[in-house]
């Protein structure tokens, strides 16, 4: 049966005249309207776990821009939480959370299938969008790769070169290995969850597998996605899978296929005509516009818009962020991006 949902279409390999068109971040700090309903929540894991409230903050964009997706609004920290580390946020800062390094602080975590309880309220989030949605908008769910999660875990904050999660591998990779492990078990229990509720698509985000080289990255960024992918498909054959080793370089070559995923996001460090010849040959990708240019605008953003969707015209192609918007970007520069794909 030919798929209505445009999100859907490009996932099953299917070539657009016009790419559909989400952004990474698109709920968040950018928008006057998030930052209002936030002050009503209080603070950023209040609004994650106030169903309505975050139900209303992913429809916000929706609202105003009309993407072809909408993405949950949680964040890969709950997971972590969930496990039973403390987590809070600091203001201007980020995440802050009780570390994972030794073998007795592995142990204490919770098992990974005791984890929904604590996340029950990112489940009726799911529950809430799917009827409120338009009919067309397609609904994304996520969790963060386990590479990237544990590097949280083990040092605590995020760090800008995972120093940390790379010591305690080269330290004692029994505890590293079993840390990676119980993600891995959490983020499938996660996704299942997510996709029974409602999600019809689920994205891993490996923000950090740039910093895995080599045989590292086939063990701790490759490996984790390819089980927790093949756990999914077992469970949810039909629900599409997008991938992102975020600034993987060479190895996004081949790691679709690799992986099982039915599309890898792109970020910026990769030109679209190279991605094009060597990645978007195996299907779909997503990508893959640098997001400075939300702050620049100008015809800057107009041009490079435009390569990207005419890079990617012979194949099938989402078009996104290659990382997340930031607070500082002008709400008027996603018209404009808007309007440079869509015409
Ligand atoms: O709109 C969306 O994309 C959906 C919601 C979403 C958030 N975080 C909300 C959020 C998603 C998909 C994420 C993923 C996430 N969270 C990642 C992977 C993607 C990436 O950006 O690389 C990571 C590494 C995190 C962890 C995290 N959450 C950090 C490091 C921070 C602090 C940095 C920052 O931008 O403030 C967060 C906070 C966070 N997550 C915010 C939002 C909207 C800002 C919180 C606020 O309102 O103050």
């Amino acid at each position: 049966m030919a798929k209505e949902k445009t999100i859907l279409r490009a996932l099953a390999g299917e070539t657009q005249p016009v790419p559909p068109v989400w952004m990474m971040r698109q709920a968040g700090r950018y928008l006057p309207e998030y930052r209002a309903t936030r002050a009503k929540a209080g603070d950023f894991l209040s609004l994650c776990y106030n169903p309505e409230l975050a139900a209303e903050v992913t429809l916000q964009p929706i609202r105003r821009y009309g993407f072809d997706a909408a993405i949950l609004f949680a964040d890969i920290l709950l997971v972590p939480q969930a496990l039973g580390a403390d987590l809070w946020f600091v203001t201007g800062e980020g995440p802050r959370l009780s570390t994972i390094t030794t073998p007795d602080e592995m142990n204490a975590l919770k098992p990974a299938d005791a984890i929904h309880d604590h996340l029950a309220p990112i489940y009726e989030t799911v529950r809430i969008l799917k009827s409120e949605l338009p009919k067309e908008t397609t609904l994304m769910g996520f969790a963060g790769a386990p590479w990237t999660v544990a590097t949280y875990m083990i040092a605590g904050r995020g760090t800008p070169d995972q120093g940390p999660a790379h010591a305690l591998m080269a330290e004692d990779v029994a505890t590293f290995e079993a840390l990676l492990e119980r993600i891995t078990e959490a983020t499938v229990e996660y996704l299942s969850m997510q996709i029974q509720a409602g999600a019809e698509v689920v994205k891993l985000f490996d923000s950090w597998a740039g910093s895995l080289k080599g045989d590292a990255f086939d063990k701790y960024a490759l490996a984790p996605a390819h089980r927790i992918i093949s756990e999914l498909k077992s469970k949810h054959p039909d629900t599409p899978i997008i991938a992102f080793p975020r600034e993987a370089g060479e190895r996004y070559i081949g790691f679709a296929k690799a992986t099982g995923a039915d599309c890898v996001a792109l970020d910026n460090s990769v030109s679209p005509e190279w991605a094009a010849e060597n990645v978007q040959t195996d299907g779909c990708v997503q990508g893959n516009l640098a997001s400075r240019h939300m702050v620049t605008g100008g015809q800057d953003l107009i041009n490079e818009t435009k390569r990207i969707v005419a890079a990617f015209k012979n194949g099938p192609h989402i078009f996104n962020l290659g990382h997340g918007i930031t607070p500082d970007a002008d709400p008027n520069n996603v018209h404009l991006m808007l309007e440079a794909i869509r015409g």
